[in-house]
């Protein structure tokens, strides 16, 4: 059966640019699957569309601020359209790193150590006074420091010593209230896609991330050539078994549903990092769940298909 289906793309996000080129690729592979599309961009207008449009269901194509974090996943489910992706609390959950390496930690997954701070630690308590006991706290440089709740590296520094600490933290603090100041691991960048089956949880093979500068930020994600991608990743049949099932299990804690994406650093001592999880994973000409989904042989039309069917037949 052919549905109507709304494309949520754009948005006021940071991320705005990447979703709308997400969001048109979705739209053109549903258009050619024989579907009825409404892309339609996020403003004002956007509930009283819904309603008046009525769709079958909802593909959100929005990363960053309110289309990954839970805000839109709420409204779909106020309104009683269902969605792709996970719901609303793996989506506040993945999109807060603090809280989720918080949730890492008692669930005996692998992360960075790391310390959070918040704009009101500084401004209202003090915690300037302190940064010089961060290094021992997180392990050493050099550290990452980035917002909790941003995406597609923005906000991010690599900071080699203690110099550079108060300037990262200012700038990842510019782009929300609170940020991150993590180990940083030297070794293989990974992420492992999850899809959901209707037998259950799919792990597509690991994509590795290979940047030409060194550095996996916004250009090197995002424009062509800048970064080799090796799928599957380069990776010995044991490690591989390692990343794989570390995946399935932060898909399942989470409790995220249809997709996600799990980003991963393998250490120089071959053990899995886990950084942090994307429920609204990029699908540009350059994204990773459509490489790893197209090395088992999943083409892009079929993934946004795989990802309405689950949709809709979870609401069945
Ligand atoms: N602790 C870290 N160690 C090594 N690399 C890191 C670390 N934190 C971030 N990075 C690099 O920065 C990129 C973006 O960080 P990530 O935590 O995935 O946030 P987001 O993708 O949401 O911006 C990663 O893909 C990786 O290249
Ligand atoms: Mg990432």
């Amino acid at each position: 059966m052919k549905e109507k289906v709304a494309v949520l793309m754009g948005g006021q996000s940071l991320e705005r640019e990447v979703s709308l080129s997400s969001g048109r690729r979705v739209c053109d592979a549903l258009e050619a699957a024989g579907h009825k599309v409404l892309p339609l961009d996020v403003t004002s207008e956007l509930v009283s569309t819904l309603r008046s449009e009525r769709p079958d269901v909802v593909y959100i194509a929005l990363h960053g601020k309110y289309g990954e974090d839970g805000t839109v996943q709420e409204l779909l489910e106020f309104l009683g359209i269902p969605y792709t992706g996970p719901g609303v609390i793996a989506s506040a959950l993945a999109w807060d790193k603090a809280l989720c390496k918080r949730l890492f930690v008692a669930e005996g997954v692998p992360t960075p150590a790391w310390v959070t701070f918040t704009a009101d630690a500084f401004k209202q308590m003090g915690a300037a006074t302190a940064l010089d006991m961060v290094p021992a706290a997180v392990g050493g440089f050099p550290v990452a420091v980035k917002p909790a709740k941003q995406g597609s590296a923005l906000g991010l520094s690599k900071v080699d010593d203690a110099g550079g600490l108060a300037e990262a933290l200012l700038t990842a603090l510019s782009y929300g209230d609170a940020a991150i100041v993590e180990k940083w691991i030297e070794g293989r960048e990974l992420a492992v896609s999850v899809l959901d089956d209707p037998d259950g949880p799919r792990v597509l093979p690991p994509v590795e991330m290979v940047p030409k500068s060194g550095l996996f930020d916004f250009s090197a994600m995002y424009t062509a050539g800048e970064t080799d991608y090796y799928v599957p990743a380069r990776l010995s049949s044991e490690e591989e078994a390692q990343v794989v099932a570390l995946a399935a299990r932060v898909h399942a804690l989470l409790g995220c549903e249809h997709v996600s994406r799990v980003d991963m650093v393998l250490g120089r001592d071959g053990l899995p990092n886990v950084l942090e999880v994307n429920t609204s994973p990029g699908m540009t000409e350059t994204s990773l769940l459509p490489m790893a989904a197209a090395a088992v042989g999943i083409d892009f039309q079929e993934l946004v298909e795989h990802l309405i069917r689950s949709t809709l037949d979870a609401g069945a």
